[in-house]
């Protein structure tokens, strides 16, 4: 029979960054709430086409055959980045407002529990872990501590840079007054000019694209040798373990 385990009912640093004492591979925990996996799936997705049509935009096709009056492939490439964009904006709000009624790891995303020393040696464990320095790795229900400061830093800092330095060259085209010239018009005139914040939106998709390269490899690496449930934990919630020994 599984024995299925609560997130909430574990001690905020258990549930955090170590494995469950005992726990066996009848041990199931839930820890990715349906909002959270939902999320995660859309904002993939967003990215992806976020990807692919800003690249376009910044190195458009050299021509298009026939008429100019008859095509309008720019402007279906922007529109869709636009939508895209807002879709990814709004989710990124709404996992932000998550992380304050979702669980315990709805949070991880946000916030770095950086004055806790033994989280911080944990950190450089998984590092040595992830480049094979390590023999055996540890067991973790929520994010491991590395895989957090990664997310930390490449989704919840990038997706932030990418959503204010887009909404600022998109304040462009929806002209002054309009709510994202109110919101975000002072970010071109801070850095200097349109074309500055072009190439740094440029730079912060490959930024963003880097980690997802990493984040695959990680993911699927460590479904194979870790001690956990990887990829089927952000589909099902469900975290289940591999062996029986409890450390
Ligand atoms: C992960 C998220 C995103 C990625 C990877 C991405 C990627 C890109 C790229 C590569 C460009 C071309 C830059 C250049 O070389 O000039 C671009 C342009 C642009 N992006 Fe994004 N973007 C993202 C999010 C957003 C968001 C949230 C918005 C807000 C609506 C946005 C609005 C724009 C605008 C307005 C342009 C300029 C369009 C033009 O000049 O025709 N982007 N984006």
């Amino acid at each position: 029979m599984t024995d299925i385990v609560d997130a909430e009912s574990l001690s905020p640093k258990r549930a955090q960054a170590h494995a469950l004492p005992g726990a066996t591979h009848q041990t199931s925990v839930y820890v990715y709430e349906a909002p959270v996996r939902l999320w995660h799936w859309i904002n993939a997705a967003a990215i992806l086409v976020l990807a692919l049509t800003g690249f376009f935009i910044g190195r458009p096709l050299p021509t298009m055959p026939g008429e100019a009056s008859a095509n309008f492939l720019m402007g279906y490439i922007r529109f869709t980045h636009f939508t895209a964009g807002y879709i990814l904006a709004i989710g990124f709000l709404f996992r932000f407002y998550w992380s304050f009624v979702g669980n315990f790891h709805a949070k991880q995303l946000f916030r770095l529990p950086l004055n806790d020393p033994e989280w911080r040696k944990e950190v450089l464990f998984e590092l040595r872990w992830y480049l094979f320095l390590e023999k055996r790795p540890k067991k973790y229900v929520g994010h491991n501590p590395l895989a957090q400061v990664a997310m930390f830093i490449f989704m919840t800092l990038g997706l932030t840079f990418m959503i204010v330095t887009g909404f600022a060259l998109y304040a462009e085209g929806s002209q002054r007054g309009s709510w994202q010239d109110m919101l975000f018009g002072w970010v071109i005139p801070l850095v200097g000019q349109s074309y500055d914040v072009h190439t740094l939106h440029r730079l912060g998709m490959w930024f963003i694209l880097t980690f997802i390269i990493i984040h695959i490899y990680v993911a699927i690496r460590e479904d194979i040798m870790s001690r956990q449930s990887i990829v089927s934990t952000m589909i099902s919630g469900d975290r289940t373990f591999k062996d029986d020994d409890p450390d």
